[in-house]
């Protein structure tokens, strides 16, 4: 936040509960009233509930829940401000040899990436937007493809047990709660047929979204921890307790493949014994879903009764 930032946030901040006019706090800072609602609109993006009253002012509401870079970096995360997409930091970061487990955390994404070529909504001050360098030396680009299936199973039973929610995970990794999207995972690989240079685990989580934040187009199919369990959460504890979760995982991961983590998949899947149809860039395929294999493939079975092994693509 810039200087002219901090100075309107103190003014609001020491008259909490009341509207004060934006000439009030023109004058004070000695700025010009269009410098005022540029900063106002600036706190806004950055998570700060901020009312404005034609003639009378500004008020501020609420603030968000900060992430406190102090703590990450003693845990070995590394917090950025802004991002274009955190997938994209880490991919920088070890392209210059960051080392496996390198943690990057964003409160905001500018473009931050979903799956199959979508983008993903990162806004300020109320999600965990983060990815982690993985580098499995003992592992192929064949071999370690469930990791992401590893992640959904980690995040669900961490996001279950922690918040008591029923979590769900949609093939291959969306979570979902009341069949509404919670958090994605997006998963990215450098390296060539037989060998793995690194991988790039993207996560994100909703955290302390209303429901009147989710842009139109995703409102209805999107939920966030704040939602559900109608408490705000801190999102700096949360993101260190799951990481640590994650780490563990990835480590048992490396030494024992996916099926260490399978039934935990299946515990909290809600895509087998569906019929689902699944469609992926140049194709699609309707059955029944019916098992993951313990390489995490999913089994389907097809209306002429053909079995098919699915690796990727989305469920519907
Ligand atoms: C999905 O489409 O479900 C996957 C969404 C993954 C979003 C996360 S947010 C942190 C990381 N950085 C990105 O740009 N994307 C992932």
């Amino acid at each position: 936040m810039n200087n002219k930032g901090s100075r309107v946030l103190e003014i609001l901040r020491a008259n909490r509960g009341i509207t004060i006019s934006g000439e009030e706090i023109s004058s004070a800072l000695g700025i010009s009233r269009s410098a005022v609602w540029k900063q106002i609109s600036a706190l806004r993006n950055r998570g700060y509930r901020i009312s404005a009253r034609s003639r009378s002012g500004y008020c501020l509401e609420e603030e968000p829940d900060q992430l406190d870079e102090g703590v990450l970096a003693e845990n070995d995360i590394l917090y950025f401000e802004t991002v274009d997409s955190t997938n994209l930091a880490a991919r920088r970061l070890a392209e210059k040899g960051a080392t496996s487990f390198n943690t990057i955390i964003a409160d905001q994404q500018l473009t931050g990436k979903g799956r199959l070529g979508r983008s993903w909504f990162s806004p300020a001050g109320s999600g965990l937007w983060f990815s982690i360098i993985f580098r499995p030396l003992a592992l192929t680009p064949a071999t370690v493809s469930p990791v992401t299936l590893v992640t959904a199973a980690v995040l669900a039973e961490y996001l279950s047990s922690a918040f008591s929610l029923p979590v769900k995970i949609k093939w291959p990794n969306d979570l979902q709660v009341g069949g509404k999207k919670i958090a994605g995972i997006l998963t990215e690989i450098k390296g060539d047929l037989d060998r793995i240079d690194y991988l790039i685990i993207g996560i994100g989580l909703n955290v302390n979204q209303k429901t009147a934040d989710f842009p139109s187009a995703i409102v209805t199919s999107s939920t966030s921890l704040a939602i559900e369990t109608k408490t705000r959460i801190k999102r700096t504890e949360l993101l260190i307790n799951l990481r640590h979760s994650l780490l563990q995982a990835y480590r048992l991961f490396e030494k024992e493949g996916f099926l260490p983590f399978r039934q935990t998949w299946i515990d909290y899947n809600r895509t087998l014994g569906q019929k689902v149809n699944i469609s992926w860039p140049g194709g699609s395929l309707s059955g029944l879903a019916s098992e993951l294999t313990d390489e995490g493939r999913l089994i389907v079975k097809d209306e002429l009764g053909r079995i098919h092994l699915v690796s990727y693509g989305e469920v519907s």
